[in-house]
């Protein structure tokens, strides 16, 4: 007896193939048993209405596959050294995972993060997604990219793409691209490099994870700017590191405050142009604090340098590592603020004796960059319209902070601090008396986008506020979407006046 097997004669699957499946579902889910002699290709032939040659094909594979035997004499017989119910993953039966199967253990790293949805990991790209409206985060004008001018040189360089091209580029990105970047660093953010210097990644994120491979080991302590970037501190937290909240103030990361937390840290992550989310820019006193305590101490400072290109009202503040006279600074760069965030561009500028450490811990990650993308950014650079995209998008830039400030200054008076407003492309906005998360939710459907300042918070004492994205948003939308954010913040007081839950404490 052969159990039956559904044959659809109009499915695009081939006759064979659904033969070949049916009998293996069968074998797996132990309805044919170990040992069990197959009919022959004739009998289930014209059982099943098949030619036999569609038949002969099914067993083939299956014999191929070693779910079947065959013996001289005794036909087609299931595999007898096959475990009962052998399973195979069936994505209709639940999550595809058998009750008896033994405990489903991951690593303790894994287990330190928190899972993110498959429709939360695509908040770039779905169109139902929040990452839409007034505010955006981390958004930048991209109707204003010289999308023709981008597809232009992508054109001549596929022309140009031959067959060595297709070999695996430099490990730590090409020379061409790392010439280009050492040159635009010198002279725009007084980086101390050479193309030597260099090492070309996926973006911030990724040279934030080899720095942290590189240089820290679990237990060691890392001062994190408090509030601070979110995603770093997920990093820290895989790798098993002690991280060490550290006051922002003004004038930036509070030295002080971080060596009478934790002296001995092995590392600080710092955003000294444009801090992350407050804005401020680090002075230079608390830039030599910093550095002086990591000559001293013998720590590691990784510059996060995000988007300070943007800077409205003065010339760009330098970097920090430019001021290092002891090698000790990592500096992370990024192409995601100043071009577009897809093209997953980023860079380090490692200190010269760390180079060959970097280069043994990237490559165990990841052997080398895409090098298509690295080509026409190389060819961007050097043609000038880089400098020409930055020039046009800091005044866009400017005029949107303009509006944007003019407007809360308007709707908010001084209840609202605003911070950052000086640099980059968001700009913090603090509130007192509201709850911003349940702000955020419901702002989502009046179709603003508003970051919640407290996110970026490790500790209890969390301000509450947004971080105002206004790259995406034009200098036109931004009254009314103010207007709206207005409206929002005294419809919740209200409400919590009388459900006070919902206001922090
Ligand atoms: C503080 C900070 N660093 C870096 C980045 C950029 O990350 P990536 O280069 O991985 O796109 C962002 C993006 O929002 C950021 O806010």
């Amino acid at each position: 007896m052969v159990p039956v097997i559904a044959i659809d004669r109009a499915a695009p699957r081939p006759l064979h193939r659904q033969l070949y499946e049916g009998l293996r579902v069968s074998i797996t889910d132990g309805t044919l048993r170990a040992g069990q002699r197959l009919p022959s290709s004739r009998g289930l032939a014209s059982e099943l209405g098949l030619s036999r040659i569609t038949v002969l094909n099914a067993y083939a594979q299956l014999l191929a596959e070693g779910y079947l035997q065959s013996r001289i004499g005794s036909g087609t017989v299931v595999c007898r050294s096959l475990p009962d119910q052998a399973g195979v993953w069936n994505p209709q039966a639940g999550n595809g995972v058998r009750s008896r199967s033994a405990r489903r253990r991951l690593s303790q790293r894994a287990r330190l993060l928190d899972p993110v949805s498959l429709t939360h990991a695509a908040f770039g790209r779905n169109p139902e997604s929040a990452r839409s409206g007034a505010f955006v985060l981390g958004q930048v004008a991209l109707s204003d990219f010289p999308f023709q001018l981008w597809k232009g040189l992508l054109t001549r360089r596929a022309r140009a793409t031959c067959t060595e091209s297709l070999d695996y580029g430099d490990n730590v990105g090409s020379r061409a691209l790392r010439e280009e970047i050492a040159s635009y660093l010198r002279t725009a953010r007084a980086t101390r490099c050479q193309a030597d210097q260099i090492m070309i990644v996926s973006g911030s994120q990724q040279a934030l994870e080899i720095a942290t491979r590189v240089l820290l080991d679990p237990g060691d302590g890392v001062w994190m700017e408090e509030p601070g970037y979110r995603f770093a501190r997920n990093i820290f937290r895989v790798h098993g590191c002690r991280i060490v909240p550290v006051r922002v103030d003004r004038e930036g990361l509070d030295v002080h405050h971080g060596i009478k937390r934790y002296r001995a840290a092995r590392a600080a992550l710092v955003t000294p142009s444009h801090q992350y989310p407050t804005g401020v820019t680090m002075s230079a006193s608390r830039r030599f604090q910093l550095l002086e305590w990591a000559e001293r101490s013998g720590a590691w400072i990784i510059e996060d340098d995000y988007d300070s290109e943007y800077r409205f009202d003065s010339m760009p503040v330098g970097c920090l590592q430019g001021l290092d006279q002891a090698a000790r600074v990592i500096y992370v760069g990024t192409f995601s603020k100043v071009l577009f965030p897809s093209l997953r561009l980023g860079y380090l500028v490692i200190p010269p004796d760390l180079m060959e450490r970097f280069i043994a811990v990237r490559l165990a990650m990841d052997i080398a960059p895409p090098a298509f993308q690295q080509a026409v950014l190389a060819d961007f650079i050097r043609e000038g319209h880089f400098s020409r995209h930055l020039r046009r998008m800091r005044l866009l830039y400017a005029q949107r902070r303009s509006a944007l400030v003019e407007s809360i200054r308007n709707e908010f008076g001084d209840e609202a601090e605003i911070t950052g407003e000086q640099a980059g492309m968001h700009l913090s906005l603090t509130l007192r008396g509201i709850s911003d998360r349940h702000l955020a939710e419901l702002a989502g459907q009046q179709n603003l986008w508003l970051a919640p300042l407290s996110y970026s918070y490790i500790e209890k004492n969390r301000r509450q506020g947004f971080i105002l994205g206004f790259g995406s948003t034009s200098a036109e939308e931004i009254p009314a979407a103010v207007r709206k954010l207005r409206a929002l913040v005294d419809s919740a007081r209200r409400v919590s006046s009388v459900k006070p839950q919902l206001v922090a404490s």
